[in-house]
């Protein structure tokens, strides 16, 4: 059998054999068998110098061809054994999908946001103040008296701070300083809320927390009344809890406000009739209002002969409590995802 024959012969086994091929590591074998440098395929172009060099041009051309067509099958093979592999470990599209973890708002920011739309919708500007304050801010300019047990060691989270005085700074007792803060650097009209964190040394139950939320309303103008005072309250509760709500304003004291009150709203539980939450009484205690001092407006240059204002300050963990069903403050503050997780 003459070289060219030889060549020819190599051409049809190696195509029995490539059909048999099924794997990677069977592909590797026959490509180091025909193409590697102790293959076949070499030890043919080392024989070159024993040919006839009449024969030598047609041998080399019939060898590189076959060398030519030996790396396009093996490289063909490739891509095929390539396909089938994938096809192997295909994605099971019957599986259940992983659900996605997905981030959800805090209840008492849900409520916030919507009291802050209520209150916008009604024509108030938000307003916010630091929750570090001073003695000045919390109580001294809200005309709070010095033997007022508010401003206790027992009741106030005094801080020390290494430029301060002491008992001079401490973490806000209510957002009411905020009032102070903007009716210092605005005149009326003004008509703004202040939504925030407050602090007191209470100890934690189910109804009571060492950090609280509230929302401060504040108004002056010229011809302020209770009326408008008693509206807007009103208005507020309705949007939140629904138009069958009512109030009542019970008379109280503040030092910031004269006359002051008390607001209640209807118990949303029995709607009035006197259950076990509202102690029979069919009302809800939510928080603080009355008109503002004019003590308090003369300290910021507010010529109370001019203006009149009303104020407020009512509890935010209060409202999301009865409007989800919560029935421990505690909860808010525990970051328990599995209570979070609920409110989406
Ligand atoms: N700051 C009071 C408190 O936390 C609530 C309050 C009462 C706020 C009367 C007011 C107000 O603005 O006018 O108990």
């Amino acid at each position: 059998m003459n070289l060219i024959d030889e060549i020819y012969g190599l051409r049809t086994k190696f195509d029995a054999e490539a059909i048999k091929v099924n794997d990677s590591e069977a592909l590797e074998q026959l490509r180091v068998a025909y193409l590697g440098r102790k293959g076949v395929i070499s030890a043919l172009f080392n024989r070159m110098s024993d040919i006839d060099p009449k024969e030598r041009g047609a041998f080399g051309k019939a060898l590189n061809e076959l060398k030519a067509q030996t790396t396009e099958k093996l490289d063909e093979l490739k891509i095929t054994l390539g396909k089938a592999t994938e096809k192997k470990y295909k994605i099971d599209l019957t599986l259940p999908g992983r659900r996605d973890i997905r981030g959800g708002l805090h209840p008492l920011t849900l409520i916030m946001d919507e009291i802050i739309d209520i209150f916008r919708g009604m024509g108030f500007a938000v307003e916010t103040g630091p929750e570090t304050e001073t003695v000045y801010y919390n109580f001294d300019a809200l005309n709070t008296p010095h033997w007022h047990p508010a401003r206790d060691l027992t009741d106030t989270f005094y801080l020390d701070v290494p430029s301060g005085k002491p008992l001079e700074w401490l973490l806000r007792t209510e957002t009411s300083p905020v009032q102070i803060r903007v009716m210092e650097r605005q005149k009326p009209p003004i008509r703004i809320i202040a939504p925030g964190k407050t602090y007191r040394k209470d100890k934690p139950d189910a109804s009571h927390s060492p950090y609280f939320m509230q929302v401060e309303g504040l108004y002056v103008d010229r011809g302020v009344t209770m009326a408008d005072l008693k509206g807007t309250v009103l208005a507020f509760y309705r949007a939140v809890f629904g138009p069958d709500t009512n109030t009542r304003f019970r008379p109280h004291f503040f030092p910031f406000t004269e006359p002051s009150a008390e607001v209640d709203v209807t118990c949303v539980f029995c709607k009035g009739k006197g259950c076990r939450v509202c102690k029979k009484t069919g009302w809800l205690e939510m928080g603080g209002s009355g008109m503002v001092d004019p003590n308090v407006l003369e300290g910021v240059g507010i010529d109370p002969e001019i203006y009149t204002g009303w104020a407020f300050g009512l509890g935010i963990e209060r409202i999301a409590m009865l409007k989800y069903g919560v029935d421990d403050i505690r909860l808010f503050y525990e970051n328990d995802l599995r209570f979070l997780g609920q409110f989406g």
